[in-house]
């Protein structure tokens, strides 16, 4: 069993494995070295060659436990016949939300879409690079995946005023995404993903009293599918301050949170592996000020199983050499 595995499953606390949100991405040169040839997002998630490498770029250079694959959840969108544009500096722009055109899509013509990705997993998981490590797989969370697709861009801190307006296409977009979310993990799964992570990116933009229908009973059918397939499952439901409420709804195998909660009180909290927490932007400090930092989740989760990583992505101005200095801090603890 890989050590992720073992904090997840066997529930070791003396162990802290690592792994990085956005791991594989734009502060790694070699990154940007590849997407400056591929100007066009989506082809180079489609590009099997170019994205196994892309994943497995960040196991070359640290000592990590996990590949998570080099996709985007505006895939899924993208499989259902919503077009999708990443726009330099400023983001994914989606066409218009066209409800019998994405209704109308069989399961064939999606997998077939999104074949490149299934593909990917097999690659990445029979490589030699993620031997003992794990695979990870992922999706959006359907609520953060609704965001988008109504919203049709990132909604930064507010949503258009009229998200709410079209009731009927609201529900009926949110039983395709169930639908579709999970033929897409059930293929991942097939294909060698040997955890699932749901992001929920947009989840601290709900009121408390629309968690239930557009957090909990969505996430929990997902949930429930995943573990029906013995999978283990991570899930991130990003600023949601009630972490407690959401562990004991949801009951993932794993919760990542993210940097604005206080990690001494989730460790007093949730009895449930932990994963994540440390602010992106300690990174960007110094080594001293990351040292402290990491050392602070290391310790408050001394005995608590707890896998490391941040409480986002790792952002694109970030130093490589800090990463390294991370890492390696984090296996010397
Ligand atoms: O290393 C990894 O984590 C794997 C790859 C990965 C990407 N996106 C690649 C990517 C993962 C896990 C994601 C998830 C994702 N995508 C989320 C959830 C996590 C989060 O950040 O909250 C969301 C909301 C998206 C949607 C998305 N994709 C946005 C808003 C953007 C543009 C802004 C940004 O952060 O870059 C993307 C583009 C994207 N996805 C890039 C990468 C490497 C940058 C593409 C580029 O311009 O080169």
């Amino acid at each position: 069993m890989s050590p992720i595995e073992e904090v997840i499953i066997n529930k070791k606390s003396n162990i802290n494995p690592i792994w990085i949100m956005r791991q594989a991405g734009r502060y790694l040169p070699e990154f940007r070295e590849i997407r400056k040839q591929n100007p066009n997002f989506i082809d180079l998630c489609l590009n099997k060659e170019l994205s196994t490498e892309i994943t497995l770029q960040p196991l070359k250079r640290f000592d990590l436990d996990a590949a998570i694959i080099f996709s985007d959840i505006l895939m899924l969108p993208y499989g259902l016949n919503q077009s999708v544009e990443f726009k330099k500096n400023i983001g994914p722009i989606l066409g218009n939300l066209a409800l019998e055109k994405i209704s109308s899509i069989g399961e064939a013509e999606f997998v077939e879409k999104l074949f490149p990705i299934y593909e990917l997993i097999k690659l990445v998981s029979n490589s030699q690079l993620t031997k003992n490590k794990t695979t990870i797989g992922f999706v959006g969370a359907p609520w953060t995946l609704l965001v988008y697709m109504i919203n049709k861009k990132s909604p930064k801190l507010n949503l258009n005023e009229n998200f709410y307006e079209d009731k009927s296409l609201i529900d009926k977009t949110l039983r395709l995404l169930d639908k579709f979310l999970k033929i897409h993990i059930k293929n991942q799964i097939d294909s060698g993903a040997q955890i699932i992570q749901i992001f929920d990116s947009w989840a601290g933009l709900l009121k408390e009293k629309d968690l239930a229908h557009y957090v909990y009973d969505p996430t929990l059918s997902l949930v429930d599918y995943i573990k029906s397939l013995n999978v283990p499952v991570i899930c991130f439901p990003r600023g949601i301050k009630n972490y407690k409420n959401f562990c004991e709804i949801i009951k993932p195998d794993t919760v990542c949170i993210d940097y604005e909660v206080d990690p001494a009180k989730i460790n007093k909290e949730i009895k449930i592996p932990i994963q994540g927490g440390m602010d992106p932007k300690a990174l960007l400090s110094n080594k001293e000020n990351l040292k402290k930092e990491a050392t602070k989740y290391l310790d408050i989760f001394k005995d608590h199983p707890y896998i490391f990583n941040l409480g986002h992505g790792v952002l694109p101005e970030t130093d490589p050499n800090m990463m390294d200095y991370l890492v390696k801090t984090v296996r010397d603890y």
